[in-house]
């Protein structure tokens, strides 16, 4: 059973190759040059709601004493952190961006908690882990900048044990109308402009950001994810929207 699931995975890998380094240097190249003001931006660019999202993700976590939590895309190692405020477990935080784990790890310094917050730079669609290695896998916005989002569940899902429970925290797009229309503006044209003054590295993210959510929402809507991850072991899947759909928490467990 083990060497089918090693086969599969690596020809997604083969297929999803050639694009992916393409996805990986746009995601270090916007999140290199804001590492330093990261958590400070993040929060005020989503109205005060980034800190409130985040630890709504953490409190879906059915954490053991002792239990291992793998933390993808950690960036400034915010979710770690917060993980670590609530649990006592060990938690790996694992990023591209060299910037962003720099921060990370000034911020775990600052708390002390080296011992249990370890930092590691990689790819999500290869994560450098055994099968079945970590209790728990919780991934935040990270699907709009990998090549091919099936093949990474995938790998997501490879790496967690039996029982253990996959989470994540994704942008989405406002359901009702009128809310549509303002998430519209604002990420096409205030977001845009209010960046500016900011910095040149913030300008690209607040440039970026509502095509790329827009773009992907609509490939890839909750419904085509929640399939991809019960195709991929998590047989019940649950989804949360926040803020009127401008977040969308999704958590479950995988199979035994
Ligand atoms: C929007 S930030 C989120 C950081 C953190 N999770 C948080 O909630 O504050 C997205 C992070 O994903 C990382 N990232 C993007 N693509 C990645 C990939 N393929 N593998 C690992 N990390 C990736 C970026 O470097 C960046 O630090």
């Amino acid at each position: 059973m083990k060497t089918k699931k090693r086969e599969d995975r690596s020809a997604s890998l083969a297929e999803s190759q050639p694009a992916v380094p393409v996805r990986r240097i746009l995601a270090q190249d916007l999140f290199d040059g804001v590492a330093p003001s990261y958590d400070t931006w993040a929060q005020v660019l989503t109205f005060f709601q980034y800190l409130r999202w985040r630890r709504f993700l953490v409190s879906r976590m059915a954490l053991r004493p002792g239990n291992l939590v793998l933390d993808v895309c950690t960036g400034t190692a915010g979710v770690a952190l917060e993980i670590a405020d609530h649990h006592d477990g060990r938690i790996v935080g694992l990023d591209v961006s060299h910037s962003m784990l720099q921060a990370g790890l000034r911020a775990i310094e600052k708390r002390s908690l080296d011992g249990r917050i370890q930092l590691t730079q990689g790819r999500a669609e290869h994560l450098p882990f055994p099968d079945e290695t970590f209790d728990t896998v919780v991934f935040t916005y990270l699907l709009r900048y990998v090549q091919d989002p099936d093949a990474t569940i995938r790998e997501l899902s490879r790496v967690l044990k039996p029982g253990g429970e996959l989470l994540s925290l994704e942008f989405g797009i406002p359901e009702t109308l009128w809310v549509r229309a303002l998430w519209l503006i604002y990420n096409r044209v205030v977001m845009p402009v209010m960046t500016i003054p900011v910095s040149r590295g913030w300008h690209r993210i607040g440039c970026f950001l509502g095509p790329s959510i827009s773009d992907f929402c609509q490939r890839y809507p909750v419904d085509r994810i929640a399939a991809i991850w019960r195709e991929n072991g998590i047989p019940l899947v649950e989804a949360r929207r926040l803020l009127r759909g401008a977040a969308i928490v999704m958590w479950g467990t995988k199979g035994r």
